[in-house]
């Protein structure tokens, strides 16, 4: 259940949220899904693999995730002194749903010749059933480096998975699941907005489905649309991912014009991640105070997710194609 927090009248919360960062020595982490003023008080906003990287390296006490928990649970995975709070522990995901750890390890034993190549958004649960993390930003790179021979399953998102395969040309084994945000955008929407703003490209986030991705000029994770916005020549964009991504583009380049890419009612209010939502100044506030609501994680649980996790780190980072990276090895165990 979600807490909405009480008796708040008179607190300058911004200034508290302030004063409690430098007294609890705690960073602000922030995904570009946040709302704008979340956002514009973190000390850091990034996507899935940027915020991973700096949750490894900060060396603040606390660590307030504002995003969604499988975010804030991979901050403790791989920062387990720390502590990590999340303004609403309710802030799951669809992805992460739509894979129950126990129907995953049951899929994997059915296929005991492939690996598990596994997109971020899933629980700590399935991170320890996987022997690869992809973020959207890493998975193609991640990708390249994994035999041509070696059996690949790839969960929980169809839709980033369909893109890597036919991108890369690789027979991946899917999981059925979906993002509900990005499913929401309607081609029939998008072909008219395309036609009000002819010349106007699209950039699109790969958990989008194909239909929508065939029209779209760049693909890419939250931080590559970003960079495709600042270089981009023309003053117009179509965005097709959650719109709160906006505001960092408005805020860079104020004289370009970025549309949200509609969904079947035509504007991009049905896009709004309904579990990033969640997070609001005032519950940040509240868990700088109490230092609630904390991540916790097993031990066992944590060891097997991060073996994962920083396989992913490794390879995102890896020199890739210059002769001095030798065929990747994971393991299932
Ligand atoms: P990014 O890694 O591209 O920021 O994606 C995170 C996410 O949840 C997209 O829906
Ligand atoms: Fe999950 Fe989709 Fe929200 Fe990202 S936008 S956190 S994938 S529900």
């Amino acid at each position: 259940m979600s807490h909405q927090p009480t008796n708040l009248a008179g607190v300058d919360i911004r200034a508290e949220i302030d004063r409690l960062r430098r007294e609890r020595n705690a960073v602000i982490l922030a995904h570009y899904y946040q709302k704008p003023e979340i956002q514009d008080i973190a000390d850091f906003v990034g996507d899935s693999l940027d915020l991973s990287r700096r949750a490894a390296e900060t060396d603040a006490d606390v660590i307030a995730f504002c995003g969604v928990r499988f975010m804030a649970e991979t901050a403790k995975i791989l920062s387990p002194q720390k502590t990590v709070i999340l303004p609403d522990m309710d802030a799951g995901c669809s992805l992460e749903d739509s894979c129950p750890p126990e129907q995953f390890a049951a899929f994997r034993a059915q296929h005991p010749d492939h690996i598990a190549l596994t997109y971020i958004n899933c629980s700590a649960a399935v991170k320890a059933l996987s022997d690869v993390i992809v973020t959207s930003s890493s998975a193609e790179k991640i990708l390249s480096q994994i035999p041509p021979e070696q059996k690949i399953i790839f969960g929980p998102d169809r839709n980033l998975g369909g893109y890597l395969a036919r991108k890369t040309g690789r027979d991946l084994l899917l999981w059925p699941g979906v993002c509900i945000v990005h499913e929401a955008f309607s081609e029939t929407e998008l072909m008219k907005l395309k036609a009000e703003y002819p010349g106007a490209p699209v950039a699109a986030h790969p958990e989008c489905p194909a239909v929508i991705l065939d029209h779209a000029d760049y693909v890419g994770s939250t931080r590559g649309i970003l960079d495709y916005a600042m270089a981009m020549p023309g003053d117009t964009l179509i965005v097709a991912t959650e719109p709160h991504i906006i505001h960092q583009m408005e805020k860079a380049l104020p004289d370009k014009h970025f549309i949200g890419a509609p969904g079947a009612d035509g504007n991009c209010n049905c896009n709004i991640c309904p579990y990033m939502a969640l997070n609001t100044m005032e519950k940040l506030y509240v868990a700088l105070r109490d230092l609630e609501p904390r991540i916790e994680i097993e031990e066992e649980l944590r060891l097997k997710a991060k073996k994962s996790l920083d396989a992913m780190l490794s390879m995102a980072s890896a020199t890739v194609g210059q002769g001095d990276l030798g065929p990747v090895k994971v393991t299932g165990d």
